[in-house]
């Protein structure tokens, strides 16, 4: 449908004014109606003034200044000695409230002392209720507001503290429940903290509601953050604009003043102003449109939306577009739809189709039904993260929701039903039941992380999404969580550049992973009442872990199987790190021990490690029959269990299920390569994974010989599964880069190729049918374009050449494979022709690789000027900077010119990129393959003395990666170099 249908959708009506801020000449201060308005809203009245001759205005400013010079002498010289100005007494604290960071010495913005001193909002204050109105400007750039909060205090106080961000308050005004007018008698805004302090001359009296009036201005941001602007072009070539909003975690006090913590859930009633050629969506449906161009300027109208449910801040969302639409109703009837720009919106019908589908898996499976009317979803052209999950009005990045079935990779496909299931998944489990602060972002975020792949798995089961969650969640998680510098998955945060540094894989992929491992545990049956059990008994409220696992022992007792959840589950959520576990056998006895997962190096800050143990799960399967799964628990610091003689080998961890690594003894590493090497399909792909994974990592931790993993590999020549060949690649792909400049790479080169070729010629070029299989196909070409094969450059580079040339469309899957590998051998023109094209795309997923492949040049010429387009908004939109930088990293000449940019542009990307926590993946990508203490030493003396704020863990976890690098490189380099020599004709 195209969208002027809604957007000048006008009704005139009159508006509910109980209570209600609703005047809008503010807006543009139209005299007429603000007389009109001046009966309902009194205090917003703007200042009679009189009027004056010039003769008498100079007399009167004459008078003026003579004054005021005289009362500022009297004041220099006239105070009697030992007068001091009264000493600033802040209030007392309400009862039994801790300061959290009680040295801080915040100051107002007029210098003084200002009188909270913590970043959280007092506990006493409990909103209800916003009415916010506002008008983003998409030609000015202004934001302009005012707003209603009712709300009550728990305690008595003649104080409240709300915050507000890179906002002008113009105007409070303070009322009772009766409308009598409460003096505010001082306010002070404290940017450090972003928060305003006012104070009443008269208490507040607990259980009683306040309404609090505000005015205020502000600017559409230039970040990618609270209010924002957007822009694309349309059909006939003009640009379009529109405003977007994007508030999680700490973005909502930027576009309006509010208690923005996500405990203080309220209801929304509001309204926008936008002009007739553009519609407004918000949240909630909308409810009637206002013709208010009379009043504000020709063309304005202003939408009201339905009142949402009690919802945290930064859920709300708003969006002023010109898109087009289409729509879908769940089997219930919710309304489901998605915008794009309307050149664009033929490439939304699989984001509605899987939108609609997980709508009602969702519903089905949480037994518990989406609480609003519609559901939309919005393409956004820029956009800071992949998608957010405002309740009803979730926003993507283009390339996140939007699919041209002939054009779109699968890989792609694939990423958009996860990212769609992701954000509906919040719809209940972030929006519905919501943590209860920051420090438990994981309930948020690992749940959305593990919901994903379930949804995405039962709406499209030959897609085998549970296979590729250890690949994405388990095994990344693993990684980081080896790190010391890595963090539990309930960490205490406090101010926003902390809050934005949990979202990492550890909240996202190490919460999915251990959820995946509970749910192992108890079943899915008692998994999914546990889950619906929590989802109603918490519906709009707030939660913390215990909630979630109080549940689950109640669903698990209901079904006899008496689980204390909670103690089982603390071990994995409150320390970081997993256990190593080790395995030996005597005949019949298998021993099993844990001991914490060690790390290569520690930061010399960091206090010692507690010697923890975990509850773990282990579970296992045998030779008897490998499909068959057996389970104990490891509670203490080790557990026997016994096998039969006929046993010959065992498996441990099955499916990688269990978040934890398996360190066997020689002889049954030897027993299960010897598997692998000879019936490898007697174990299930997720476990081969799991093997190499395994192997891989103990050998970088100095655990176990190099030869273990490389003899693995040579299992590969027969692997035809993507999973297991993913795991490996990544891993090589590891060692390739580290090696990039030494004496082994050759060797290493070498036998990746021939451990590539015969999976090589088997899928070749040819077009695949089956979903894994063009997975596998993908990778395994990308490997080996990437390793140097010259029949795999030679293919792809004729791709490329006729693409090129005669624009001959290449299939989707092999399109990354070829314009990478057409830039990387290909000249300054095949770059610029690259570049045209990547311009004249409309087509997102499209311009992400075009984006990746420009960075893959070995010229270092073409590689600086493309590393400085990202300095130039008008080449590469900030969103796509990312991109960009990391695709220049993972390209050998590219890595060391990438640090160089890095460090010589450091506070413009800062500004760019929103912060140190924006430019950590950067300044991961550009060090993660260093391996010299010279480099190590370079990097430490740089970050020393760069603004870092409060990214230390980012820059910290970088430098503990090159230092395992240096580690690994001194222990092993030789040993691989030599094993493959003598076992390989390499
Ligand atoms: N809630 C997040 C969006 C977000 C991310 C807000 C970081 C603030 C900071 C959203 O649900 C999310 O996780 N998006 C992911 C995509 C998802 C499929 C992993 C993202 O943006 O990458
Ligand atoms: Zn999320």
């Amino acid at each position: 449908m195209p969208s002027s249908a809604v957007g000048n959708n006008r009704v005139y009506q009159d508006q509910d004014h109980e209570n209600e801020v609703d005047d809008v000449a503010f807006l543009t201060g139209d005299r007429e109606h603000q007389q009109a308005a001046a009966n309902r809203a009194a205090t917003y009245e703007k200042p009679i003034i009189a009027s004056c001759t010039p003769k008498q205005a100079i007399i009167v400013l004459i008078v003026v200044i003579a004054s005021s010079f005289l009362i500022s002498i009297i004041i220099a010289f006239a105070r009697p000695i030992g007068c001091q100005y009264p000493e600033f007494i802040p209030p007392p604290l309400p009862k039994g409230y801790r300061l959290r960071k009680p040295s801080a010495n915040y100051l107002t913005t007029t210098g003084e002392a200002y009188p909270w001193k913590d970043i959280r909002l007092p506990k006493f204050i409990r909103p209800l209720k916003y009415r916010i109105q506002i008008r983003p400007n998409l030609t000015t750039r202004a934001l302009k507001g005012q707003m209603g909060i009712t709300f009550y205090v728990t305690e008595e106080t003649n104080f409240i503290i709300l915050h507000s961000r890179n906002l002008t308050i113009n105007e409070y005004l303070l009322r009772d429940v009766r409308g009598k007018e409460l003096t505010i008698r001082r306010s002070h805004e404290c940017i450090e903290l972003q928060q305003i302090y006012l104070e009443t001359r008269g208490s507040l009296f607990p259980y009683q509601n306040y309404t609090l009036g505000i005015r205020f201005d502000g600017n559409l941001t230039e970040s990618l953050e609270g209010v924002y602007m957007s822009k694309y072009t349309n059909s006939k070539n003009r640009t379009r604009f529109l405003a977007v909003t994007h508030f999680e975690p700490t973005y909502a006090r930027a576009a309006f003043p509010c208690f923005d913590e996500p405990h203080l859930k309220a209801k929304f009633k509001i309204s926008i102003i936008r002009h007739r050629d553009h519609f407004a969506l918000s949240n909630m449906p909308l409810e009637k449109t206002e013709d208010v161009g009379f009043f504000l300027e020709r063309g304005l109208l202003q939408d009201h939306f339905q009142e949402t449910v009690q919802m945290s801040t930064y859920l709300v969302a708003f969006v002023v577009c010109d898109f087009s639409k289409i729509t879908n109703k769940t089997s219930r009837g919710v309304s489901v739809s998605v915008y794009a720009p309307p050149d664009q919106i033929t490439q939304a019908s699989f984001a509605l189709d899987v939108a609609t589908k997980v709508m009602d898996f969702y519903e089905d499976f949480f037994g518990v039904p989406y609480p609003l009317p519609k559901l939309d979803l919005v393409a956004v052209p820029d956009f800071g993260a992949g998608a957010m999950e405002n309740w009803g009005l979730v926003t993507y990045r283009e390339a996140a929701i939007l699919v041209d079935p002939e054009q779109t990779s699968t890989k792609s496909q694939q990423y958009v039903a996860i990212v769609i299931a992701h954000e509906l998944a919040h719809q209940w489990f972030g929006n519905l039941v919501t943590m209860d602060w920051w420090n438990e972002l994981w309930l948020n975020e690992g749940f959305a992380s593990f919901l994903e792949y379930k949804a995405v798995n039962s709406i499209i089961g030959n897609w085998r999404m549970m296979d590729q969650f250890i690949l994405e969640k388990t095994q990344t998680a693993l990684a980081l969580d080896e790190l010391s510098t890595s963090h539990p998955v309930s960490v205490s945060v406090d101010d926003p550049s902390e809050i934005e540094s949990i979202f990492d894989a550890i909240s996202y992929n190490k919460g999915a992973s251990i959820l995946y491992m509970l749910e192992g545990v108890l079943g899915e049956e008692i998994f999914k009442q546990g889950l619906t059990n929590y989802l109603e008994t918490n519906k709009y409220l707030n939660t913390v872990s215990d909630n979630f696992w109080e549940c689950l022992s109640i669903a698990a007792r209901n079904s006899s199987n008496d689980v204390h959840v909670k103690t089982i589950m603390d071990t994995w959520t409150q320390q970081m790190g997993f256990p190593l576990i080790y395995i030996s056998r005597d005949e019949k006895i298998v021993h099993v021990k844990q001991e914490m997962f060690p790390s290569i190096f520690r930061n010399s800050n960091d206090p010692e490690r507690p010697n923890s143990t975990w509850k773990v799960p282990v579970s296992f399967v045998t030779s008897i029959d490998p499909t068959r799964e057996f389970h104990l628990w490891l509670n203490g610091s080790s557990v026997d269990f016994e096998v039969p003689d006929s046993v010959v080998w065992f498996k441990m961890n099955s499916k990688q299920s269990g978040f934890y690594r398996v360190m066997y003894e020689e002889s049954l590493w030897a027993q299960l390569t010897d598997i692998l090497l000879k019936n490898h399909t007697s174990l299930s792909a997720a476990d081969r994974a799991s093997l190499l994974d395994d192997a891989f990592t103990l050998n970088r931790v100095g655990i176990l010989n190099v030869s273990t993993p490389l003899l693995m590999l040579k299992y590969l020549e027969k692997e035809r599964d993507h999973v297991p060949w993913a795991t490996a690649l990544r891993h090589l792909n590891y060692l390739q880069q580290i090696l990039s400049l030494r004496k082994a790479k050759e060797n290493l080169v070498c036998f990746i190729q021939k451990l590539i070729t015969p999976v090589y010629n088997e899928l070749g070029w040819k077009l695949r049918t089956k979903h894994v299989e063009k997975l596998l196909q993908e990778e395994i070409l990308s490997a080996a374009v990437k390793i140097g094969m010259v029949p795999a450059i030679s293919q792809a580079t004729k791709l490329f050449q006729q693409w090129r040339g005669a624009k001959t469309p290449i299939s989707p899957d092999l399109r990354e494979i070829v314009y990478s590998t057409g830039i990387r051998y290909g000249d300054k023109s095949d770059w610029d022709t690259t570049w045209k094209k990547l311009q004249e795309s409309k087509i997102s997923s499209e311009k992400r690789l075009l984006l990746k492949a420009l960075g893959s040049a070995m010229d270092p010429w073409l590689i600086q000027r493309y590393l400085e387009f990202t300095l130039d908004q008008n080449k590469i939109r900030s969103q796509d900077i990312r991109t960009v930088v990391d695709s220049v990293a993972q390209n050998s000449p590219g890595n060391l010119l990438t640090w160089r940019f890095v460090k010589l542009n450091w506070n413009k990307l800062l500004n760019v990129e929103g912060g140190i926590h924006s430019i950590g993946p950067i300044v991961n990508a550009a060090t993660s393959r260093m391996a010299t203490n010279l480099e190590l030493s370079e990097v430490e003396a740089f970050f020393s003395k760069a603004d870092v704020g409060h990214g230390h863990r980012l820059l910290d976890q970088s430098l503990e990666t090159i230092r395992n690098n240096i580690f690994w490189l001194e222990k092993s380099e030789d040993l691989l170099g030599n094993w493959i020599k003598s076992n390989t004709m390499c």
